[in-house]
């Protein structure tokens, strides 16, 4: 893990600004992803965390310009990868970064695998989209990268289809795929939601050991801070659309800030507690897009005291501690300045 103040700026691969997107709908327009600000250094892990419904796969979905379509739009934003806005180049040119410097996991284990094609012929397929080589060369680096994610007998099941594997297998096979035109950015949104917790550990396990291989960036999207904790050097905390709380891992877990943030930590399991204390959840659900507050979002379920003037006004992003942002909603902004001054 590197501080955020020891990196230079073309450390930086990835930084999103002002990031909205929105969904037209018979009602209007309806903003899923509103002014979100990132940045990624290469080689490293960025987590995106938050509860279903906060605009984590739009998010990750606009960066590779994949938002379903004719609904989805782009509003606003600009999002530099490796030095040029990935917002404003042409089609061919995103056909080229997708699959190629960037790979994704889909949350979709089958949105990403085609169902009448063979894995070989699917992996082939992506090599020789990016890759001028050879079919026959294509073949052998799609086995080679099945015996990287550990598929037993790759020269037998490169033959099969995607029902023919079990769920941790497919999830192997996307690995596969997103990584084998070694992208210098993967998008993983959820990778392990749909599988055992073994198998969660080894997947993710096996994404740290191609990423150290390979020196790629990665984007970890999960409803889970465990995960979180494990596997990033930086979280970024999305709640209805917004980033809440942004900071090195450490940092984040040290020093929650964001009522939002504390809620979620408090829901995870914990070794110094005792085991007989229950988990707390955090009560109430993510407001639907419909009827988003322009102020605090959290407020709805927010236990500081409060008045709904907080509803009014979005809350400024304030940077607390070097390289910890939070928005700092007026219910705990006083708090945040004593603390700040104590330092
Ligand atoms: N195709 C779509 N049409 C309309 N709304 C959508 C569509 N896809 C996602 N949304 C809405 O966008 C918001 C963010 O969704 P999403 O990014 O999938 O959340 P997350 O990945 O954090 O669970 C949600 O309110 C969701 O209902
Ligand atoms: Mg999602």
């Amino acid at each position: 893990m590197t501080p955020e103040t020891g990196n230079r700026d073309d450390d930086i691969l990835l930084k999103v600004t002002d990031l909205s997107v929105a969904f037209d709908t018979e009602s209007g327009p309806l903003v899923a992803v509103d002014d979100v600000d990132f940045s990624l250094h290469r080689g490293k892990t960025l987590g995106i965390v938050g509860e279903s419904g906060c605009g984590k796969s739009v998010s990750a979905l606009s960066l590779i310009r994949l938002l379903p379509q004719p609904m989805g739009r782009i509003r606003s934003g600009e999002v530099w990868f490796d030095g040029r806005d990935l917002l404003k180049v042409r089609p061919e040119e995103m056909h080229q970064v997708r699959g190629g410097e960037i790979g994704m996991i889909f949350q979709e284990p089958m949105t990403a695998l085609n169902p009448v094609h063979s894995i070989g012929r699917q992996l082939t397929e992506a090599v020789l989209l990016h890759q001028k080589i050879s079919p026959a060369e294509a073949l052998e680096q799609a086995v080679e990268m099945l015996k990287r994610v550990r598929i037993p007998s790759p020269e037998i099941r490169v033959g099969e289809y995607p029902h023919q594997l079990s769920g941790g297998m497919r999830q192997r096979v996307m690995i596969a795929m997103a990584l084998i035109n070694r992208p210098k950015l993967l998008i993983a949104d959820e990778p392990t939601t749909a599988l055992d917790v073994t198998v969660q550990a080894q997947i993710l396990a096996l994404i740290e050991e191609l990423q150290a291989e390979m020196g790629m960036a990665v984007i970890l999207i999960t409803h889970d801070l465990g995960v979180i904790a494990e596997n990033c050097d930086d979280v970024v905390v999305m709640y209805a659309g917004r980033v809440v709380e942004q900071a090195p891992v450490l940092e984040l877990f040290g020093s929650p800030t964001h009522p939002y943030t504390r809620g979620l930590l408090d829901s995870i399991p914990r070794l110094d507690h005792p085991r007989k204390q229950k988990l707390r959840t955090i009560e109430g659900t993510v407001p639907s897009l419909s009827r988003m507050p322009a102020g605090c979002r959290f407020a709805p379920r927010c236990s500081n005291p409060h008045d709904d003037t907080v509803l009014a006004q979005r809350p400024p992003m304030v940077e607390f501690r070097p390289g910890h942002w939070v928005e700092a909603c007026p219910c705990f902004r006083e708090a945040l300045a004593n603390a700040t001054a104590e330092r």
